[in-house]
């Protein structure tokens, strides 16, 4: 009997170890980066899916979370055809896996449908229904992309205000720099937001791209104390827009072109950033900072958020 129980401790202490050891290797850190601009056009989704097929062909696994619809949206541009969206998941009707597309470079897309404005009103083991599908993903996820809707309105604010690193895309129209400075303004004073990388698109050369960097930059440091920082530029490159027709990406399609290098160039960046501590790094806290973010900005389309 003695025996018996010696043997049991001695193989749970060797479980145990291997346990440790196994979490030990495991890498289960996973970055968060949520795309957003202050207005419409801006080139936000080309620069999300070339990015994302950047760092793809760096080894990551990538997954986009895409919170629009129709022609404009990932699914959209990349020619996908989704049949299912993460609102069939919070419903418990489909999993994860069937709702994902398949992109290129296997990156996976998950079309958000409605599901970001529903978790301002999930009950409590439904919110854990979709943490734990994200945690059972049958392929572990290195990088998270996700295209949030343009603006300042409450209601498309959540997925800025989960993300781990926020990416906020601008082009040189003044329009685009006054409504991200606007953006970066209630995200900071209405959420206490610190931390925005700026991706300067569609620029004539690597100085028109510093000096509006610098313009929005000065700005945020004298008025609300922010300190922006300059991610990088894509220039304007006539092949962005025929990846476009095509439904592919310049980096897949014209792998020479300058906007190609400059994505290379924002994917090396995100694998250069420091990795936040705690449970930031994890999908699942992430679903919870959404559902928080979510009831915290008033959740229904058109609903007044608390900033
Ligand atoms: N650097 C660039 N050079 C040339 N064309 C570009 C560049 N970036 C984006 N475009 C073109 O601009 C158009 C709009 O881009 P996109 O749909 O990515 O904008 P968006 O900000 O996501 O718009 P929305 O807010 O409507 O979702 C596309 O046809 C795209 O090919
Ligand atoms: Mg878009």
């Amino acid at each position: 009997m003695v025996a018996r129980n010696r043997e049991h401790c001695v193989s749970e202490a060797m479980q145990d170890q291997a346990e440790g050891l196994r979490r030990l290797l495991a890498d289960d850190f996973v970055r968060i980066v949520t795309l957003t601009s202050g207005k419409r056009g801006v080139g936000k989704t080309s620069a999300l899916i070339n990015l994302a097929v950047a760092l793809a062909k760096r080894g990551k696994q990538v997954m986009i979370l895409d919170e629009h619809q129709g022609e404009h949206s990932v699914v959209g541009m990349l020619g996908l055809t989704p049949y299912y969206n993460l609102t069939h998941v919070l419903r418990r009707e489909h999993s994860l896996e069937q709702v994902m597309l398949s992109g290129p470079e296997g990156i996976g897309v998950v079309p958000a449908g409605k599901s970001v404005q529903a978790l301002a009103n999930i009950a409590a083991p439904d919110l854990e229904w979709l943490v734990s599908s994200f945690a059972q993903l049958a392929h572990p996820v290195d990088v998270v992309l996700v295209d949030a809707v343009a603006g300042v309105a409450s209601n498309v604010l959540p997925l800025s205000l989960a993300a781990q690193e926020l990416v906020v895309v601008v082009d040189p129209k003044p329009s685009s720099m006054t409504d991200a400075y606007a953006l970066i303004k209630v995200l900071n004073q209405g959420f206490a937001r610190r931390n925005f990388h700026i991706v300067v698109n569609r620029v004539a050369s690597a100085e028109e791209a510093g000096v509006v960097f610098n313009n929005m930059a000065e700005v945020a440091r004298r008025f609300l104390k922010v300190s922006l920082d300059f991610m990088g530029f894509v220039p304007q490159d006539e092949k962005m827009h025929r990846a476009t027709q095509l439904g592919r990406t310049v980096v897949d399609a014209f792998p020479a072109s300058v906007a190609a290098q400059s994505f290379r160039n924002l994917a090396e960046k995100v694998e250069q950033w420091p990795r936040p501590g705690g449970e930031q790094g994890q999908l699942e806290a992430f679903m919870q900072r959404l559902a928080q973010s979510s009831r915290a900005t008033g959740g229904e389309p058109g609903r007044p958020g608390r900033a």
